[in-house]
Parts: C-alpha cells; structure tokens; sequence
C-alpha cells in the first residue's frame, strides 16, 4: 500500500495502529528524545482542571489520559484500536477506556469539560468532521488541547525533513507495523500548518484559539474554548 498522500482510509489507520501497538510507546521515545511526555504534560496544565470530565480522543496507549488522571481529573480515554487499547488498560485499569470512533462519538452532547487529542486528529480521515464532532461532546466553554507534530519552518526544517523523510521510514523497516513510519511523515505533510489548524478550530465552533510550540516548531499544541 503506498502512503505517499498520507490519507489512508479509516480501517486501514486502525490496522495499522492495532500493529504498531506493541512498539509505540518505545519509539515515541525513541523519535522524540524523550520530550513527548513533557509536551503532553504541557497540554494537560493548558486544557485540564482538576475535577474536569474529561475525553482523551484517539488515546493510544493511554500516556495522555493518564497525564489528566494526575491532574485530578475524571477521565475517559477513546480509541477505536484494540490492541492500543489493551494496553492502556493495563497501564491504569481505573480509568474508563472505550473503543470508539473519533468522527462518530458514543456521547451525549455537552458531555465533557474539557478534551485533549494527542497526536491524533492528523489520522481522522475528515479534519473539519473530526473538530465539529468534538466541539458537540464539550459543554459551552468546554477547552480542547490537541498536540500534533507539525512541519516546522526555517533552519530546523532540513535536519527535520531527514529524519522525518528517511531516519524515521528505515527504524520502521526492522520494527512491526513498520509501514506506519512512512505514513508518518506522509500524514504530517498534509497536515494544516499551526495558523491554518487555529482558522479550522475557529470555524468549526471554538473561540480564543491560540497555539504554541515545541522543539523548534515540530509539534504544535493548540488551546481553545467551545462556543
Ligand atoms: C499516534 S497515536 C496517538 C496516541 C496517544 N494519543 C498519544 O498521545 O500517544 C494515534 C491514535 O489515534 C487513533 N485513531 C486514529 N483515528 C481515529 C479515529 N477516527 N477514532 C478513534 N481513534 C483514532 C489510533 O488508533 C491511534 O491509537
């Protein structure tokens, strides 16, 4: 299968995932030099209170959730992974994980206080469906947090594009699932830059949109408020 567009239909992404599950935590480290878990803590302080009810969409292995279960909040995690899921379970069975589809959520309206999204909406096969669904599950002034790797500009970006474009695709050779570390940098390509991804947030139902960024502008995390 090629994924040079970086958009694959929705249950060839959940295959995929189901596959790289057993390797993703390791090469989150591995990829980011062990930054990712401060980035999600950063994304929890800017989204989460505490005593929050708060939705991790598109969970994984769980790392963001439970960042928001520190925080003191009541958390479900949603994932439509099994394989990422089982995982998660088994790193906090007390937190309530679901297997569920991002574009079609199994909440009522107003259901959440805040939401985060770790390095996910860049798989949801419909951006704008993706974000209209998530503002439907928050109540009014609900916050959303989504962290997502981004392309940055300037002197980083040839050093970024060679590991991105050819380091990261050859740790997938010997790695399984290892397709998915060429669909990586394809899908991050398509991906709206920071000041596109604020425009979509504001006219899919989210006001006082800011973001800010990471490691010299490689992940971005943006911040805003349900109308
Ligand atoms: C790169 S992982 C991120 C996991 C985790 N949030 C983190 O911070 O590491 C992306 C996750 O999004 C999930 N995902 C992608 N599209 C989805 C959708 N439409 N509905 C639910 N989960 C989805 C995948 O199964 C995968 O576990």
């Amino acid at each position: 299968m090629s994924f040079e567009g970086g958009t694959l239909p929705a249950d060839a992404v959940r295959g995929m995932f189901d596959r790289i599950a057993p390797v993703y935590d390791a090469m989150n480290r591995v990829m980011t030099a062990g930054l990712d878990q401060r980035w999600r803590r950063i994304t929890v302080a800017e989204a989460v209170r505490e005593g929050d009810r708060v939705l991790d969409a598109c969970c994984g292995t769980g790392d963001l959730a439970i960042a928001a279960q520190k925080r003191g909040a009541e958390v479900t995690g949603l994932d439509f992974s099994e394989a990422m899921l089982v995982r998660a379970r088994k790193k906090a069975p007390g937190i309530e994980w679901v297997q569920g589809d991002m574009l079609a959520l199994p909440f009522e309206a107003g259901s959440f206080d805040a939401i985060t999204v770790g390095f996910g909406v860049r798989n949801v096969t419909d951006l704008e469906a993706g974000l209209l669904e998530l503002r439907r599950v928050l109540r009014p002034g609900g916050r959303v947090g989504i962290l997502e790797i981004t392309t940055p500009r300037g002197w980083l970006r040839p050093f970024y594009r060679l590991w991105f474009d050819r380091v990261v695709p050859l740790l997938g050779k010997v790695l399984p699932g290892g397709d998915a570390y060429t669909y990586l940098p394809a899908s991050v390509r398509r991906f709206p830059p920071p000041a596109e991804l604020s425009g979509l947030l504001e006219r899919n139902g989210f006001a006082a949109v800011r973001f800010r960024l990471f490691a010299g502008g490689i992940v971005a995390l943006h911040v805003g408020d349900a109308r």
